[in-house]
């Protein structure tokens, strides 16, 4: 059977990491609230020269040298982003023409924190169904550029990043590797909960990031459970064949709540919201990508990809490395 076959993971961070008590002489908040409420002890933070196209095309540069795999083989990139460097062309195109990888489709997709999960569903679609051969999955954002620097609500939360994947279609056998299986939600009557203030089409602005935080945990850990369930059903697996789970890393109580509810040892969630903070629609691929070189997720393992965000948008995909 056809299948998308993960060849390559990469990943990148803006140069500047900034401390929980950096941020403390920011805004009325300080380390220990932050540890204690999120997990997070650190977050990077794109400056001059940093935006999401170059974190992005750093990301597919790392995955492509992982994979082995010439940028010139690459006929599809799927970007997932919130926070693209411009309204248009979409980003995936300026990481293409970077790549020297022209021709074949590249489009950007806006699930928000749930973005990757929605870029590999796509990208796992069009290999499956002939549209493309080799696929580069990105997340990236820098969602420092949309946050309110004077809110310690939401200013505290998030950092920069980007991953990638690269997809290979493949003939496998049944219980070989690739993508098995994916869900994907959405739920837009719940937009005032997470959202930003502004538009080319509303405001002309860019907007800032907006967020009642308590609400989005309680419907994250709900939905989450609900879609992890819904996956392993499609797949045949059950919760105690998984490997590992690598959730979005919005916080670390929402991880550990989730993986409870399934019964999962905590030790089979990678987490990295420690030192990341949320990176929006980065954080499962860079997490995957640090567990993937620190040694962790190797070839074989049964991976859990899960994601929740602003829409609200929710999905997960069990792949077999
Ligand atoms: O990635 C997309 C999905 N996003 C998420 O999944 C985020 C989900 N939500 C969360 O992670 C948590 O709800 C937060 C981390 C955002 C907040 O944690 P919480 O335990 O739900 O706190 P809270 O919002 O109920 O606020 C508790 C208190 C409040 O003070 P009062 O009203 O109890 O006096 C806040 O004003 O903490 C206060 N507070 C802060 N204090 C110090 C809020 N932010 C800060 C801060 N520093 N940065």
């Amino acid at each position: 059977m056809i299948r998308s076959v993960f060849k390559g993971s990469g990943s990148a961070l803006p140069a500047r990491a900034v401390s929980n008590d950096e941020l403390a002489r920011l805004v009325d908040t300080s380390d220990e609230w932050i540890r204690e409420r999120t997990g997070i002890s650190n977050r990077y933070l794109a400056g001059e020269g940093e935006t999401t196209g170059t974190l992005a095309t750093e990301a597919a540069r790392a995955a492509l040298a992982d994979a082995g795999i010439a940028a010139s083989e690459i006929d599809l990139i799927v970007l997932a982003t919130a926070t693209p460097d411009c309204t248009f062309p979409a980003t995936a195109t300026q990481v293409q023409a970077a790549l020297g990888c022209t021709g074949g489709a590249a489009f950007d997709v806006a699930a928000v924190c749930t973005g990757f999960l929605y870029a590999l569903a796509t990208a796992d679609s069009m290999l499956r169904t002939g549209l493309a051969t080799c696929a580069l999955v990105i997340g990236a954002e820098t969602f420092s550029r949309i946050l309110d620097w004077e809110d310690r609500t939401t200013c505290v939360l998030f950092g920069d990043g980007a991953g990638a994947f690269v997809l290979r279609a493949e003939d496998v056998p049944e219980d070989g590797p690739g993508v098995l299986a994916t869900r994907l939600h959405a739920d837009g009557s719940h937009r005032d909960l997470l959202y930003v203030d502004g538009g080319p089409s509303s405001t002309g602005t860019v907007g800032k990031l907006r967020m009642r935080g308590r609400e989005v945990f309680r419907h994250a850990v709900t939905n989450l459970a609900e879609v992890l369930e819904e996956v392993l059903k499609a797949s045949g697996f059950s919760a105690a064949d998984i490997d590992w789970v690598v959730p979005h890393q919005a916080n670390l109580r929402i991880l550990d709540a989730t993986a409870r509810k399934l019964g999962l040892p905590a030790e089979k969630v990678v987490v990295t919201v420690d030192r990341h903070a949320n990176t929006s629609a980065a954080s499962v691929p860079l997490a995957f990508d640090v567990a993937r070189r620190d040694g962790r997720i190797a070839a074989g393992d049964l991976v859990m990809l899960e994601a929740m965000g602003g829409g609200f948008t929710w999905g997960a995909s069990l792949m077999r490395v």
